[in-house]
């Protein structure tokens, strides 16, 4: 099996170093391993963000592993040459829509939750996030009005064979866990949200085991720091999904702990932690790699065939929380390598 790795920007290699090494002392059989710039690095290195050679190794990959892009010093690049192009290029051209994005809170971390414990011990949820369309992939640009101000423009749409397999992952994935489905739009306002929830409503028919319910997504914001324990799974668009992701992570204690994968329904999956570059703290050993290697075990689920090793991977992980490893984000002070030897230690 070849992993791509694709470690990209400021803490991205820090924190993929850490998932490789624990996916070796987890002694996970048959992995090679290639590795290939991404992002402003590919940038400065090669002058595009999302080399030729990159997406040749993504494409024969059997599942790709990816840190995060992003650097301050290529911001005012035209937006093609830009790093976040490498993770939108990637996603687009393997046809990775449906993203998972789990949000649990380890016991353990009560305190590190911005929620009050009681509140955000409840949370365990997942959010399915469409990745393939939405205002992030519509046509965009800037112009000149004709009274001669700069506008800038970019175009929402889904159509409905898009919204229709999202919904099944959805669906699907309610079925396996707690029966309950949470469909996010803004069909109050959004012609492209009315189309989402007509959709999302007449593909239920098929599951007639879950309950599906509707939120507006200002609402679901609101819901979701009052009561987080309400969701399963939430089904939403690509944009919602992003800011959403964001705001659980933090009800779950950290950013730094969320992981994620991107599939394209055939097995193949590009795994990565729902943070960015981060940076704010690049260089300086801060960063929490456990979303990382949470994601590293979600790659051996999805994509490997290899649960058991996952489930080994995830019980360290809670282990390595449980006898109080910490980086700055939860509150303590250890190093992004000390929190990857904690989570060794507790493998063997
Ligand atoms: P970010 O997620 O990089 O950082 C937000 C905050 O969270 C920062 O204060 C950072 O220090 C902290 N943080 C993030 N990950 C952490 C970790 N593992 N451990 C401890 N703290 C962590 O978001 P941003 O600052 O808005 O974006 C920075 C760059 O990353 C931008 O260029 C953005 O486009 C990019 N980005 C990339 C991805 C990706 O590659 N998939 C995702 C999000 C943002
Ligand atoms: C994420 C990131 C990306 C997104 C950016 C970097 C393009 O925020 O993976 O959550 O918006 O999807
Ligand atoms: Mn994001």
């Amino acid at each position: 099996m070849l992993v791509a790795l694709l470690p990209g920007d400021g803490i991205g290699p820090e924190v993929i170093a850490e998932a490789v090494r624990v996916l070796d002392a987890a002694g996970v059989s048959d992995l090679s391993y290639e590795t290939a710039p991404v992002g402003g690095a590919a940038y400065k290195a090669e002058g595009h963000p999302l080399p030729e050679a990159t997406l040749a190794l993504a494409r024969r990959a059997d599942a790709l592993l990816f840190g995060a892009v992003g650097d301050p010093d290529c911001d005012r690049l035209e937006r093609r040459l830009r790093p976040e192009q490498a993770i939108l290029g990637l996603r687009a051209a393997l046809g990775l829509f449906a993203n998972l994005r789990p949000a649990k809170l380890f016991p353990e971390l009560a305190d590190a939750s911005a929620l009050r414990p009681e509140v955000a011990s409840a949370i365990d949820m997942v959010i399915v996030r469409e990745l393939n369309g939405d205002v992030y992939f519509g046509e965009k640009g800037m112009r000149t009005t004709p009274g001669g101000l700069r506008q800038g423009y970019d175009v929402m749409s889904y159509d409905e064979s898009e919204v229709a397999r999202i919904a099944r992952v959805g669906f699907e994935t309610a079925r396996a866990r707690r029966g309950k489905l949470t469909s996010v739009d803004k069909a109050n306002v959004l012609e492209t949200s009315q189309l989402w929830r007509d959709v999302v409503t007449e593909i239920a028919a098929e599951y007639p085991d879950v309950a599906l319910s509707h939120l507006y997504v200002d609402n679901a914001a609101m819901q979701l720091v009052r009561n987080p324990g309400q969701f399963d799974v939430i089904v939403t668009g690509n944009l919602f999904g992003d800011i959403l992701s964001d705001q659980a992570s933090m009800c779950a204690g950290s950013i730094g702990m969320l992981p994620s994968a991107a599939l394209d329904g055939a097995g193949k999956g590009l795994y990565e932690p729902i943070h960015g570059s981060a940076p704010d703290i690049a260089g300086q050993a801060k960063a929490n790699p456990l979303a990382t290697i949470l994601s590293a075990a979600m790659m051996l689920r999805y994509s490997l065939g290899k649960p058991d090793d996952a489930d080994r991977i995830e019980a360290a992980v809670a282990a390595a929380l449980a006898a109080g490893a910490r980086s700055p984000d939860l509150g303590g002070s250890m190093t992004t390598t000390e929190m990857g030897d904690a989570v060794i230690r507790a493998l063997r």
